[in-house]
């Protein structure tokens, strides 16, 4: 299988299944839903709700049954950039190569259009047990609440505010970053497999995976924050440096977070043996998380 083809042919998939399923009535006021849709189509590699789609696929599932989940996902990962864009918070101007949701809207809209797209995210979730055993629906309803919050990616942003300007240890910084975003990641391809019917030991190796993936994640993306270009990122370049994040490289340098990065991938690979060639997508996208350029 071709990667690059891969990733296209689903982030497509992705963003039309997105465009269908975003609720809205004649009594919703426009300019949320303007403001939600904004940062929904402005772009993004679309990795998480792709992982949804692989993590199906590696286990023998239909990438059509996991469809809601996998867009419920990337809702809930631009909620989590509206927010990150904020003034209080990264305090940024430029988000998928456009001007940052609050920029366009104001701060306040930018707060409640990324309110949204959780809520509606989790509609999205909840409606999967129409068609998956609900059971199954309400466990990934949980996984999804608990990657998300203060267990979660909240609470991972919260470490991240309060490590500004600080020197934290490697442990520390390493929770910090499965946390902001590790935890999405992980839960991406594991619900993915579980709505497909996932055995518990095939969830069990695609939770060491989506763990090993998450990291690496954030380790590329600190590194993408020096040797990036602000054009190629569509988001400022040295951002991190500029508001003394607590990051890899200024941890433990350069050379060290990228052989940390590869070791990492090297060990998602591995967690991936038990699995036949459906999982080969998984595989390539690990290797394309620490090799992207944007
Ligand atoms: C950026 O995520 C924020 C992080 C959690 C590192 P992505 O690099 O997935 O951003 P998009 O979705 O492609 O814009
Ligand atoms: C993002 O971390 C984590 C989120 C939960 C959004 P960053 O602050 O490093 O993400 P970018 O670099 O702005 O995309
Ligand atoms: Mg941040
Ligand atoms: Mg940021
Ligand atoms: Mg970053």
């Amino acid at each position: 299988m071709d990667l690059h083809n891969y990733l296209n042919s689903y982030k497509t998939t992705v963003e039309t299944a997105m465009a269908s399923s975003l609720y809205a009535d004649s009594a919703t006021p426009k300019k949320v839903v303007e403001a939600m849709t904004y940062s929904l189509e402005a772009g993004g590699k679309r990795i998480r709700p792709i992982l949804v789609l692989a993590g199906a696929e590696a286990v023998g599932g239909s990438i059509n049954d996991v469809m809601p989940l996998a867009c419920a996902m990337e809702m809930i990962h631009t909620f989590s950039l509206v927010h990150d864009d904020l003034p209080a918070m990264d305090n940024d101007d430029l988000r998928r190569g456009k001007p940052t949701n609050h920029n366009v809207f104001g701060e306040a809209i930018a707060i409640l259009a990324g309110d949204a797209l959780l809520a509606e995210a989790f509609r999205l979730i909840a409606k999967l047990g129409e068609t998956i055993d609900p059971k199954v629906a309400i466990e990934i309803l949980s996984d999804v609440a608990l990657a998300t919050g203060h267990a979660g990616m909240v609470g991972g942003q919260v470490i991240d505010l309060e490590s500004e300007g600080k020197t934290i240890s490697v442990d520390e910084l390493q929770q910090l970053h499965q946390l902001k975003t590790g935890k999405l990641i992980r839960v991406s391809v594991v619900s993915g497999a579980k709505c497909a019917g996932a055995t518990t030991q095939q969830i069990e190796s695609l939770t060491t995976y989506g763990e090993a993936i998450g990291l690496a994640f954030q380790i590329a993306d600190d590194i993408l924050d020096i040797e990036g270009s602000t054009e190629q990122l569509g988001k400022p370049q040295g951002s991190d440096t500029d508001s003394n994040k607590s990051t890899y490289p200024a941890l433990i340098g350069m050379e060290e977070s990228k052989r940390l990065a590869t070791q990492v991938i090297d060990d998602a690979i591995t967690a991936l043996e038990g699995f036949d060639e459906k999982a080969d997508p998984l595989r390539k996208i690990a290797k394309f998380i620490i090799s992207r350029k944007k």
